[in-house]
């Protein structure tokens, strides 16, 4: 059910990206408080994203769940081989077939490819507003190290 990401897969990684992502992005927090900025709305800033999560060798390491030949849902990875700290900047999975387990599974997946990969440690952060996250990650062995505040003001 998990397979390798293949450039036909952008725009069900981009769909489930917009619906996924309403109430627990950055990007729509900003556009809660202030509206479209530069004439783009939150999902065009977090698809760019997307775009950036596939950009050539990165692909390596993105995963989908497919099922009966729709994509269901997907994780994306960063390597870096100097400091051997991995990455999972974005994963998701379309509403209706959340609490199925399958962002367990594919979380799984990734962590298994970021140690064949020769990563030490996995990095992944989460909005203190994602109900999920919060218990999803140190569920699975992440242990909290810091917070961060994102502060925005109109020029
Ligand atoms: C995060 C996400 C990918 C999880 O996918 P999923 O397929 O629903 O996850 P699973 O069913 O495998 O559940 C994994 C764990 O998440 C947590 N979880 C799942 N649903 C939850 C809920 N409704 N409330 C709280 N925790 C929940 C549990 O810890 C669960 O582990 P357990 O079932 O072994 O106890 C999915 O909720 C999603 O797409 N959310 C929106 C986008 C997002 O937040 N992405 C991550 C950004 S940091």
């Amino acid at each position: 059910m998990i397979r390798p990401y293949c450039p036909a897969d952008l725009e069900s990684l981009k769909e489930i990206t917009a619906l996924c992502f309403a109430k627990v992005s950055i990007d729509a927090n900003i556009e809660a408080q202030f509206g479209a900025i530069g004439g783009r709305d939150w999902r065009w800033r977090k698809l760019r994203h997307i775009d950036q999560d596939v950009e050539g060798e990165r692909a390596q390491g993105v995963f989908v769940w497919e099922e009966t030949g729709q994509v269901l849902g997907y994780i994306t990875t960063r390597t870096d081989a100097e400091s051997r700290i991995g990455w999972i900047p974005n994963l998701a999975v379309l509403p209706e077939h959340q609490s199925r387990g399958l962002g367990r599974k594919l979380m799984d997946h990734a962590l298994d490819y970021l140690r064949q990969q020769g990563m030490e440690a996995a990095k992944i952060e989460t909005l203190a507003q994602n109900a999920v996250g919060s218990q999803f990650y140190p569920s699975t062995g992440f242990r909290e190290v810091a917070r961060q505040i994102h502060y925005l003001m109109r020029l």
